[in-house]
């Protein structure tokens, strides 16, 4: 069971505007950043955040375990939802792994996800559907998303979403230390998808109050990854908890972060 427990105004929201480059890339013309790699977009997004949390064993540990019957579930924390791309990657990653598992025999059903995501500046369905476009593999779940998002108004705080009977999105509209230090929840989260703009004008999303924040939501086994190594960023996430470990980045960029908790702060 997640909650937001704080006084967070309730009020309707309205959305942030975008612009679209020549190639049809969303910039937020706020933060002079590109919501997505130009080279890859979805690829990346399954590089670094679903093999940097290696969610290829862990879905399928966590199938396997039975824990929380008697439907498991796996709790995916991101900061900074964004057009949503990640959600749909994993959607779409988490559709080809159940299909793997079928053909091969296993009997293994993986758990359901429940994907909690924060966002100061949201953008509209319509401005998520046109940034979606650009990648017919996931038309499917990019339907399902929009279709979610349209089917009632957003809200400042927590917005609860049953995208499909395999996923459920949590979506905190408001700041990423105002929402994530009023979460409620009964478990801790399993990974977090680190995916702010760049740390050197989105300092806030990438600061050690938020890392120490995301840090008393997690426990020990908890992972993250982001495609961010800069120093500041290593550091913020060391005094939060975090053990580090670089790894090979996607296209242009050499590397990459993921990293663990080893000894909860809380
Ligand atoms: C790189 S984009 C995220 C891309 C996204 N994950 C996707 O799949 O499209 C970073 C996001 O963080 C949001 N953001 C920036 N500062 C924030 C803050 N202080 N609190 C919450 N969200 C913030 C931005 O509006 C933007 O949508």
């Amino acid at each position: 069971m997640i909650n937001i427990n704080s006084p967070l105004p309730h009020e309707v929201v309205k959305f942030t505007e975008i612009e679209f480059t020549e190639n049809g890339e969303p910039r937020s013309t706020k933060f002079d950043d590109v919501y997505f790699s130009d080279c890859g977009g979805m690829e990346e997004s399954e590089h670094v955040f679903i093999d940097g949390c290696d969610l290829r064993e862990r879905l399928r540990n966590r199938a396997q375990s039975g824990e929380s019957s008697p439907v498991s579930d796996y709790l995916v924390g991101e900061t900074g939802f964004g057009t949503g791309l990640n959600l749909l990657t994993l959607m779409n990653f988490h559709k080809r792994l159940q299909e793997e598992e079928k053909h091969s025999g296993s009997g293994i059903i993986l758990p359901h996800v429940t994907f909690l995501s924060v966002e100061k500046y949201p953008l509209s369905p319509e401005v998520m559907k046109r940034a979606h476009s650009r990648f017919p593999n996931i038309g499917k779940e990019s339907m399902e998303l929009v279709e979610a998002l349209s089917s009632k108004e957003l809200f400042t705080g927590l917005n609860t979403y049953e995208i499909n009977p395999e996923f459920t999105l949590q979506l905190m509209i408001g700041d990423i230390t105002d929402c994530y230090s009023s979460v409620c929840t009964d478990r801790p989260v399993d990974s977090w998808f680190l995916d702010g703009f760049n740390p050197k004008s989105n300092c806030d999303m990438w600061s050690v109050q938020s890392m120490k924040i995301l840090a008393e939501l997690s426990s020990k086994g908890t992972n993250i990854a982001t495609f961010t190594v800069c120093r500041e960023v290593r550091d913020n996430l060391r005094e939060a908890g975090f053990t580090l470990v670089k790894r090979k980045g996607f296209g242009r960029k050499r590397e990459m972060l993921s990293g663990f908790i080893d000894s909860p702060l809380n």
